[in-house]
């Protein structure tokens, strides 16, 4: 019932009388007020005037299902979307699902986790209501040693989102970092369902920094709300996320990874830099036909890595 109070609220700009919803709903109009009461406790503002009626001046910026389907327009990424308010990890979950056949665009959200997953073992620090901290399940058609691309295009994609939703000069670390300066704002983790050499599923795990304080992060890490100086919304952020890491998703289907590779290359901030990674030294000079990192050491010869830390030489 509140989602089509709600839904009234939301077509009706101005004031809408408690009699017009108790008759289109059919309920009485103590039913109206008490939902109503219900919305303005989960954080929607709705004022009451005499006469007039009631006006929804704001929705919360919480990321539960009716908010990220609200206008999302995506054909497949998020129309199914759990919502938790705090977890050990949304990979955990997302994981389970994964195994029991959760459709492909199952999407796995919480406020806040107590053990988010980094990569290479790392925490991801996850303060509650303050970033995104989604799973997302996605079951490509691709061969295994294609996987890491995906992570690619993940890190594209979101650095486009966040490039154009706050005009930040967002960059990619090889292979899953965003960056504004040296500090990092986002990371994906890509966790793998498999058979043999068969992909089932993928889980793409995507954590933002949003409105974090420094207090709350980690010392070589930022966030939006640091650089901008001020809030955003979570909700339009997340719901810009799916509708963008769709298109390029799909895409792949249609063209390969090619765009994602050259836009890649575009939006790195690791490409022609001189590197350390786990051990080999040398100038980055591109992305391999999997995703591998190719660099070529001083003396001339070629290394490919497909995981590891890049730090500059
Ligand atoms: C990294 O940069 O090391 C990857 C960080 C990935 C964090 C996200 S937050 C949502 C999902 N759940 C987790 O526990 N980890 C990923």
């Amino acid at each position: 019932m509140q989602d089509k109070i709600l839904q009234f609220l939301r077509k009706n700009q101005g004031y809408i009388s408690g009699e017009d919803i108790s008759s289109k709903l059919n309920i009485t109009r103590a039913a109206v007020w008490k939902n109503i009461d219900q919305l303005r406790s989960e954080g929607y503002e709705i004022i009451a005037v005499p006469h007039l009626g009631y006006q929804l001046i704001s929705t919360p910026d919480i990321l539960i299902d009716r908010e990220i389907k609200y206008k999302l327009g995506t054909q497949f990424l998020g129309k199914r979307f759990l919502c938790y308010d705090t977890v050990e990890s949304t990979m955990e979950g997302a994981f389970h699902l994964g195994l029991n056949n959760a459709p492909e665009g199952t999407v796995i959200c919480a406020e806040g986790q107590t053990k988010g997953k980094g990569r290479q073992g790392r925490r991801w620090t996850s303060p509650k209501g303050k970033g995104i901290y989604v799973s997302i399940i996605l079951r490509p058609k691709i061969s295994i040693l294609d996987v890491p691309k995906l992570t690619l295009l993940t890190a594209v994609s979101i650095c486009e989102t966040i490039r154009r939703s706050t005009n930040l000069d967002v960059k990619i670390k090889w292979p899953n970092d965003l960056l504004i300066g040296n500090k990092k704002v986002a990371g994906i983790l890509t966790e793998l369902g498999a058979e043999t050499d068969n992909v089932l599923f993928i889980i793409l795990g995507i954590g933002i920094n949003v409105n974090s304080s420094a207090s709350q992060l980690p010392a070589n890490s930022t966030s939006l709300k640091l650089e901008l100086s001020q809030e955003i919304s979570r909700v339009e952020l997340l719901k810009e996320i799916l509708r963008d890491l769709e298109k390029w998703y799909s895409n792949i289907n249609k063209q390969g990874f090619q765009k994602v590779t050259k836009r890649w290359a575009e939006l790195s901030s690791t490409l022609n830099k001189k590197i350390k990674i786990d051990g080999a030294e040398g100038k980055a000079i591109g992305i391999d036909e999997h995703g591998g990192l190719k660099i070529r050491n001083d003396k001339g010869q070629l290394i490919t890595k497909m995981t590891g830390d890049v730090v500059q030489a």
